[in-house]
């Protein structure tokens, strides 16, 4: 086998049952809602990267230092020979838990956008060309079948991207997480934390307009892969914190009465004036609600660790 490998588990193109039904049942009902996996096309992965770069966009800079810091611990905690990825975009953090996993036989790294993929593993590779990299286009919320490998295996999920699935979402992912693993592996969590609304807000409404970008990003998938005629210059970019749920949610704003034809699911969309669609919700946590969610599937919280700013946590859990 080459040393990286791309299997794709999902059909070739977007143009799939999953992306009509979300369309279909999200933009039909009330409030309209779509899924933020739909976001993630070439364009939105590099949008997604431009993000991580922005001086408001602080968990990817926060993650990364608690990474550097802790990677060895987590190197000595689990003895990793295989890292399972999930969401792992350009895997660009996650070159600093490889570099200290050193019994590391295999990486498989799993996302939809099978352009972050094939990206990632080639640089990934120059780095460490001794490393298997079996790499999975999937969905992480439809039940994963992941290549055989060999043990004790580390599955991370990082990011924060567990917030963005809602709570009975998340309760079955991190159920399905719990299922995948062996006795004795662990899973390394990344999750951002409640702080003040006014630093959340800018992370998700910069300055630069790349988030604004970054939310429309899905119009252009519905119009290229169902023949949607949305113009994107007829929605704003809405980013508001709902203090009761404790997330951060991104929205579409119609900006006068419109129609929107999508023939690939046959539907016609009417926008009142200002209607939204909710686009994404961004969850943040507290470390009593993570080692709660955890234990209600199975996984046991052992390490906490926040950045110098106490911003944003890692943590490592195991499967008794
Ligand atoms: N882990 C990286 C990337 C986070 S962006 C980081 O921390 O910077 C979120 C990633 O998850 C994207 O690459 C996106 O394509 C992927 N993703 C989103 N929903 C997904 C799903 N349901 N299944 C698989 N991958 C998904
Ligand atoms: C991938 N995920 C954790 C990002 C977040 O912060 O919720 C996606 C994102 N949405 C807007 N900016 C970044």
């Amino acid at each position: 086998m080459s040393p990286l490998s791309i299997t794709r588990t999902l059909p070739a193109d977007a143009t799939s049952a999953a992306l009509r039904a979300d369309v279909a049942q999200g933009l039909s009902r009330t409030p309209k809602q779509l899924p933020p996996k739909w976001f993630y096309d070439a364009r939105g992965s590099e949008l997604f990267e431009e993000i991580t770069q922005l001086p408001e966009y602080y968990p990817t800079r926060a993650e990364r230092e608690i990474l550097l810091t802790r990677a060895p611990g987590i190197a000595a905690a689990t003895d990793a020979r295989t890292l399972i990825e999930l969401g792992s975009g350009s895997s660009d953090k996650t070159r600093h838990l490889i570099g200290a996993l050193t019994g590391l036989h295999t990486y498989v790294p799993v996302d939809v956008s099978e352009s972050a993929l094939a990206a990632a593993g080639k640089a990934l590779l120059i780095e460490h060309p001794d490393l298997t990299v079996q790499a999975l286009v999937a969905d992480f919320q439809r039940g994963l079948t992941l290549p055989e490998a060999p043990g004790p295996r580390l599955l991370a999920f990082l990011g924060g991207t567990v917030g963005n699935l809602l709570p009975d979402e998340r309760a079955a992912f991190l159920r399905s997480v719990h299922d995948l693993l062996s006795p004795g592996d662990a899973l390394l969590l990344g999750t951002d934390l409640v702080k003040d609304p006014a630093t959340l807000v800018a992370a998700y409404d910069d300055a630069q307009g790349v988030t604004a970008e970054f939310n429309k990003n899905v119009l252009h998938v519905i119009n290229r892969e169902l023949g949607g005629d949305f113009d994107p210059a007829d929605f704003d970019h809405v980013a508001l914190w709902n203090a009761e749920r404790e997330w951060i949610e991104m929205r579409l704003r119609a900006r006068k009465e419109l129609t929107v034809k999508i023939p690939g699911v046959d539907l016609v969309v009417s926008f009142a004036e200002g209607e939204e669609v909710r686009t994404e919700v961004s969850a943040k946590f507290r470390e009593d609600g993570v080692r709660d969610e955890l234990a209600a599937a199975g996984l046991e919280l052992s390490k906490w660790w926040t950045d110098g700013a106490g911003r944003f946590a890692l943590s490592l859990s195991v499967r008794p």
